[in-house]
């Protein structure tokens, strides 16, 4: 029986993916006019204040590593900001990273200014990112959300991302310990993409040391 000091299982958050061969949807409309842009090192301070960071080191750091910034204006204000990274990110406050393959992209550490928000313009921006990333080429897109996040979620689900894979913390003897269920009416494959990605070879050894004990189990331990 859990105590309050260990809760036992939670879900945290999940990942989500948006297929980009699916037929495209009917997009989110904003409620105000906004210009969305890629933005490069000429917006460095303005990105770095929207963020609300002390110095641009780290909006430098991020353009200089290969990630890129997508914002919105409104009325020449930066109100939106989403950032997009091709290869590895870090999943902030799980502390795993992501891995993407060949023609896919993660979209993350997305904001509305508080004085804009309630306008659409995340699942705006998410939408003008996805146009974007679609016409040049890119497959698959994964993006995710803390799990009680529901402004995140709505939007994810307006731009047709699907949940596939859903992050579960547990706390048991004073351990932290993570795993990845996939979320309900996720494909099979899907899943397997999904850690994959998060856990490179090590979900196939985890699974099947899992196996091992239960046969009939899907969740990957690390
Ligand atoms: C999640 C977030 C990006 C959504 O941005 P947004 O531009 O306000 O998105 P939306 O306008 O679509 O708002 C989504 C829902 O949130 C609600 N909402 C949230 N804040 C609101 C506010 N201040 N005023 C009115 N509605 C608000 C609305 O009900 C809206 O639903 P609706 O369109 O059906 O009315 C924004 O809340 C945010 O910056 N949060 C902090 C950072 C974060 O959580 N990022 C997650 C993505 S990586």
């Amino acid at each position: 029986m859990p105590t309050a000091s260990e809760p036992g299982p939670q879900h945290v958050g999940t990942l989500w993916l948006l297929d980009l061969s699916e037929p495209s949807l009917i997009g989110p409309i904003p409620r105000v006019e906004v210009i969305f842009q890629l933005v490069g090192s000429e917006a460095i301070p303005l990105i770095a204040d929207a963020m609300g960071l002390g110095s641009s080191e780290e909006v430098f750091k991020r353009l200089d590593a290969g990630k890129r910034c997508y914002i919105g204006n409104v009325n020449g204000v930066l109100a939106t900001y989403g950032w997009v990274t091709f290869d590895k990110e870090l999943i902030g406050e799980l502390r795993l990273h992501i891995q993407l393959s060949p023609g896919e992209a993660y979209i993350w550490d997305c904001a509305t200014l508080l004085e804009y928000r309630g306008l659409r313009l995340y699942p705006s921006l998410l939408w003008y990112i996805i146009g974007e990333l679609r016409s040049q080429g890119l497959k698959r897109i994964w993006i995710g959300a803390d799990a009680d996040n529901i402004p995140s979620q709505v939007g994810m689900r307006l731009c047709g991302f699907h949940p596939i894979a859903d992050f579960v913390q547990d706390y048991t003897l004073g351990l932290h310990s993570y795993w990845i269920r996939g979320h309900a009416g996720a494909s099979e494959q899907h899943v397997e993409d999904a850690r994959s990605a998060i856990l490179g070879g090590r979900h196939k050894a985890g699974l099947a040391a899992l196996s091992s004990v239960n046969p009939d189990s899907t969740t990957s331990l690390f």
